[in-house]
């Protein structure tokens, strides 16, 4: 994967993968994802549910599920992830580096107040700082995500906020520490569509006003097109599209983008209905041999079904198919 110009990445995936042994097999559910965000940046990572979003993320930062076997480099300012100490890697998680979760609202423990739970992210990584002062923080951090009357919130339980309140505390205690990167793995996929706006507004804010690197898990390509400055597409485990969120969607290289823009509502008025991709993700292990896009692939010819294709790039604009960018003769 290449790098953006002229900027050392904040953050930089090579070559990921993430193995399970079920039953004497080796399972590669993500299969070399390369990725890279730049200080300040947003980077979308969109795929279909199965794809490896979720597992690749976490385990770049050593969240893997127990039995899973990483493989890779993931270097974060520089400095290599996959070789620090646990201990090392615990400290930087959670200050340097957060993570808000897929499923966020049973992550909140029911039976301590929110403002109990926002001071102890904050007294985690600032051991010496008093109660009253952490407290003071937690409350600076409901303010910060926009939750009215921060004083009285502070001593209530999660059961006393909505929905889209607990996911604003959870956003809170993810910046509690003023991290440099944020993971946010579906945000807002829990939520009704007008608390999902808001919510992407809250994020959106604080990413600008904390000048946070973040990366942006989200099955919904439509979400990333006012929210992203790059696009990570990923299929089957691995990355096979990525480029500047202007080019992916005024020029899409991938025949799996094309379909993922085709099925965003909106979009889909410009035709006469909604589009869908047909058939369904190769389950892990499965993999047919060629390109694993080729069974659902309006595109698919016969050097599909046999070879995989390499990533091909226009600029920084990179495609994993053999007629992207209409190399090869799309005709053919
Ligand atoms: N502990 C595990 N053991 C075996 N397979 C696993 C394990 N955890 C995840 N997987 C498999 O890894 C693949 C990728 O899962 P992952 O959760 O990363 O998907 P995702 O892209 O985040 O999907 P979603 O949009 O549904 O969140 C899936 O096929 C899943 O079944
Ligand atoms: S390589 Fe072939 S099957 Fe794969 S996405 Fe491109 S055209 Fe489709
Ligand atoms: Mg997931």
């Amino acid at each position: 994967m290449m790098p953006a110009t002229g900027t050392t990445p904040l953050f930089e995936v090579r070559d990921l993968r993430v193995t399970f042994e079920k039953r004497g097999r080796s399972l590669e559910a993500v299969r070399g994802i390369s990725l890279h965000v730049a200080p300040g940046e947003v980077l979308g990572v969109v795929g279909e549910s199965g794809s490896g979003k979720s597992l690749g993320m976490l385990a770049s930062i050593g969240l893997q599920p127990r039995g899973a076997r990483v493989s890779g480099s993931v270097r974060f300012k520089g400095r290599e992830l996959t070789e620090l100490p646990r201990a090392e890697m615990r400290s930087l998680r959670g200050s340097r580096i957060a993570m808000i979760f897929q499923d966020p609202l049973s992550s909140l423990n029911p039976v301590m107040t929110v403002g109990a739970q926002i001071a102890e992210a904050v007294w985690l990584h600032n051991p010496g700082m008093s109660k009253r002062a952490a407290m003071d923080r937690a409350k600076d951090l409901l303010a910060l995500v926009a939750i009215p009357q921060p004083d009285r919130r502070i001593s209530q339980y999660p059961h006393e906020f909505s929905g889209g309140m607990r996911q604003r505390v959870m956003i809170a205690m993810a910046v509690a520490n003023d991290p440099d990167l944020l993971i946010a793995d579906e945000p807002t996929t829990a939520l009704d569509v007008t608390v999902q706006a808001q919510i992407m507004g809250v994020l959106a804010e604080l990413q600008q006003r904390l000048k946070l690197g973040m990366i942006l898990i989200t099955h919904d390509l439509g979400v990333l097109a006012g929210h992203a400055d790059r696009v990570a597409v990923v299929y089957a485990g691995r990355v096979v599209e990525e480029a500047g969120v202007n080019d992916l969607f005024a020029r899409p290289g991938h025949p799996y983008t094309r379909g993922l823009i085709a099925s965003i509502p909106n979009m889909a008025s410009q035709t006469d209905r909604l589009f869908s991709i047909e058939g369904s993700p190769p389950p892990i292990g499965t993999l047919p041999p060629g390109c694993p896009f080729a069974p659902r692939c309006p595109m698919a010819r016969d050097i599909c079904r046999r070879d995989a294709p390499p990533m091909l790039f226009e600029g920084a604009h990179g495609a994993a198919c053999h007629f992207a960018f209409d190399r090869a003769g799309r005709a053919a």
